[in-house]
């Protein structure tokens, strides 16, 4: 099969809201691009999430989800904040500008806000499909649409140089909060490494486990379970 022929497939990019089903009044939220209406009596559109999307697991419990739909012009770091990195282990919308409506949060400057309800769930190897009906749309705005075309073509590197000045700027934030605390604690003796973190892909879930270090690995370097590329990794 000719992979390159499904990137020809062009949707839009979206950032999905859920309310977090393990914090109380925090919300999860990804960016996708697989929102599609499929009909307009009644008005219905899918949505298919990775299986491991922590926003999915939310979906599933409330059974409700926003979109915002995003405009080309949009801050690069808001496609890394919502792509590159789990719900899981950070607050994405404590970085971004958005608004709350009806107990869901949608960015700022999105192109316009859906609210939907999950009125069918389906379940494959990889990905959860949920048909949605949409409940409101609201918030129209002017303005050119992001397509996961524009991401292939040249967002996508903005999108990546984004996220390592923010990578960094936590990574020294961590840093001199580290040597604050060395200041005033003494150095832990046990040095287990039972914890040690690894390189996984956030569209499989495929460990990487190999000899040479990830970032290492030449920058076409492809996942080998499901074929994304390096900026689908993250480090858990
Ligand atoms: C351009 C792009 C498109 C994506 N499309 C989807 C998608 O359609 N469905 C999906 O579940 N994940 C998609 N992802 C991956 C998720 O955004 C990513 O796995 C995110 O870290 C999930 O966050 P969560 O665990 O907080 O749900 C996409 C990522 C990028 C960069």
């Amino acid at each position: 099969m000719q992979e390159d022929v499904l990137f020809q497939i062009s949707n839009g990019l979206f950032v999905i809201s859920a309310t977090h089903k393990d914090k109380p009044d925090t919300y999860a939220g990804s960016l996708v691009d697989t929102v599609c209406q499929i009909s307009i009596n009644p008005h219905l559109l899918i949505l298919s999430c990775t299986n491991n999307s922590y926003t999915k697991e939310c979906i599933e419990h409330f059974g409700e989800f926003g979109i915002s739909i995003l405009p080309r012009n949009i801050n690069p770091f808001v496609v890394a904040n919502f792509g590159f990195q789990s719900s899981r282990n950070i607050n994405k919308w404590q970085n971004i500008p958005h608004i709350q409506i009806n107990n869901l949060p949608y960015l700022t400057e999105a192109l316009g806000k859906i609210r939907t309800k999950v009125i069918e769930t389906r379940h494959y190897n990889c990905n959860t499909l949920f048909i949605a009906e949409i409940v409101d749309a609201f918030d129209y705005a002017q303005g050119e649409p992001l397509t996961y075309r524009d991401y292939r073509s040249d967002f996508k590197n903005k999108a990546q140089e984004a996220f390592s000045d923010y990578q960094n700027n936590s990574l020294s934030e961590t840093t001199s909060n580290n040597l604050a605390q060395q200041a005033t604690t003494p150095a832990p003796q046990n040095t287990d490494t039972s914890d040690k973190k690894h390189w996984v892909c956030t569209v499989c879930g495929y460990v990487y486990d190999g000899e040479i270090p990830f970032e290492a690995l030449p920058e076409d370097w492809l996942c080998p379970l499901c074929g994304v590329g390096k900026e689908f990794f993250e480090l858990r």
